[in-house]
């Protein structure tokens, strides 16, 4: 196989935490790598609410982190919130000093609207929900006008790059069908979530877990795997991936409806359509399992300015038949977030020497159960732009020789099994009969397969929710509803057991 040094920082994924963290590690020269197109293949460029951070007179980031802690119940890290908070409005105007072209008020300021669980309208927004899709021209732009950046697409990650200290040195990558070892003083993982693991689900399909597995495989810490949250309002309408119904149309007064046309988000929480992000996906799927179904209805919230206000549900609704300003818009909880990841510090160092993780696929404890409303954007920026200063700082080390294997793919039809089962068994609602019947078709999965990172990905989160025998936050167990004490997940591949039906029932 082809060996390429290169000299500096490798960043793997090109969403707003890899290429943040790509304009951060200058004066050192970095190699993006991405499987796709720019703005292709990432969650950035498709989140439509916006950018939380408190910008405005009367907010403060002390507010900002309590809420953070608030939604993620009980397991945020609070000194991890509030770093989030207070680098929040500065990720912001830096964003803007780039071109992100955020809503203004009269006066210059941004505007800023309300999302589920924050006490104060603080999410900057871009034309209503053109948010990611504005913050990424603009980074995007950035990144490739750095001269210290190099991008290379159609690039996927295939291992990690050891050297006898478990150190990383770097990764294979199969780029144009032939594997290539490229080495660097460091790795910087911002591989996205695990989306593409379920069969419904608003993220890019290409998002299947792989750097968090191809991480866990070379033996980093996995932070609470088990944590997926599921966005309450994915527009019902057939499509693989489900386009996303922005949850600041209910920040607007949007109201979630039955097929009867009543409103019933009152019988679940007294916050109704505002309360926490997966109260109201459990209550929308409670509705649709009992046959009621479940609607948002905007046409009075939104109405007649869908086209300007929210273009990009206004098209995914036409797309699929549904017109928001006279229907109300069939919805379904669907996959959209994972909290857990690769476990990282406040500058992104995973348990490897050499290894950066940032964005989705880390696990830093800022979003603890469940993350509040966009705070993910920020956490991309943020914490990308921490890991790459980080990764930007760390030396080459004397060569040793390295070891890595390109890992196994798992075939679109073994995938396809995978989504249906992750989708029913370690979806909104979970028990241990489920996440045994999950683990036994991991196992079956994996025997044809071989040890796909898309397997160990799905494995983390099965084996850690079947271990969790409490409800807490995205992670619901009708078989143990109640709370217990509050402890992160924290395990390595080799904590688990390779073949595991049944194994933690009896807890
Ligand atoms: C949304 O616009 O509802 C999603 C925002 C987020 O996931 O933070």
């Amino acid at each position: 196989m082809e060996r390429v040094p290169h000299d500096g920082v490798l960043v793997v994924g090109a969403g707003l935490a890899g290429l943040s963290a790509a304009l951060a590690a200058q004066p050192r020269k970095v190699l993006v790598l991405s499987p796709t197109a720019l703005n292709h293949g990432c969650s950035s460029a498709w989140a439509q609410g916006g950018m939380a951070a408190a910008l405005s007179a009367d907010d403060a980031p002390e507010l900002h982190a309590r809420d953070t802690v608030s939604a993620g119940a009980g397991l945020v890290d609070p000194a991890m919130a509030r770093l989030l908070a207070e680098e929040g409005p500065a990720a912001v105007r830096t964003l803007a000093a780039l071109g992100a072209p955020f809503d203004r008020t009269e006066a210059g300021a941004f505007a800023q609207g309300l999302e589920a669980a924050h006490s104060k309208a603080r999410v900057a927004r871009v034309k209503g929900d053109q948010a990611g899709r504005a913050i990424m021209e603009a980074v995007t732009v950035a990144a490739l006008s750095a001269p210290h950046i190099e991008v290379r697409t159609g690039a996927k990650l295939r291992a990690l790059l050891q050297d006898a200290n478990g150190r990383v040195r770097g990764v294979i990558a199969e780029i144009d069908g032939r594997l290539t070892e490229i080495t660097a003083a460091a790795v910087v993982l911002a591989t996205g979530g695990i989306g593409g693991l379920y069969a419904v689900t608003t993220t890019p399909a290409e998002l299947t877990g792989d750097g968090l597995g191809l991480a866990a495989l070379a033996g980093a810490l996995i932070g609470d795997p088990e944590f997926v949250q599921f966005h309450p309002t994915a527009i019902d309408i057939g499509r693989d991936p489900a386009p996303l119904a922005t949850e600041a149309l209910r920040g607007e007064g949007a109201v979630l409806v039955n097929a009867d046309g009543q409103r019933f988000m009152g019988r679940y929480h007294p916050d109704a359509e505002l309360a926490p992000r997966d109260v109201v996906a459990r209550a929308i799927h409670a509705e649709r399992e009992a046959g009621r179904g479940a609607f948002l209805d905007a046409r009075e919230a939104v109405g007649a300015g869908f086209p300007e206000e929210f273009p990009a549900v206004f098209a995914a609704c036409m797309g699929g038949g549904v017109d928001p300003r006279a229907q109300a818009i069939p919805v379904a909880p669907a996959c959209h977030y994972h909290m857990g990841g690769i476990a990282a510090d406040a500058d992104g160092r995973t348990t490897l020497a050499g290894l950066f993780a940032a964005g989705e696929c880390a696990s830093t404890g800022v979003h603890g159960a469940n993350r509040l409303a966009s705070n993910s954007l920020l956490e991309a920026a943020v914490f990308g732009t921490r890991a790459g200063r980080a990764a930007g700082a760390e030396v080459d080390v004397d060569a040793l020789p390295l070891h890595g294997h390109a890992a196994p793919e798992l075939a679109d039809e073994g995938l396809q099994r995978l989504r249906l089962a992750m989708s029913r068994d370690a979806g909104v609602v979970r028990d241990a009969t489920g996440l045994n019947r999950l683990l036994t078709e991991i196992d079956a999965l994996e025997a044809a397969h071989g040890t796909a990172p898309a397997l160990i990905a799905a494995r983390l989160v099965a084996t850690c929710a079947l271990a969790r025998t409490e409800s807490r936050g995205g992670h619901f167990r009708a078989d143990a509803p109640e709370l217990k004490a509050p402890r992160r997940t924290f395990v390595r591949l080799s904590d688990l057991p390779a073949a595991s039906p049944f194994r933690f029932a009896a807890e």
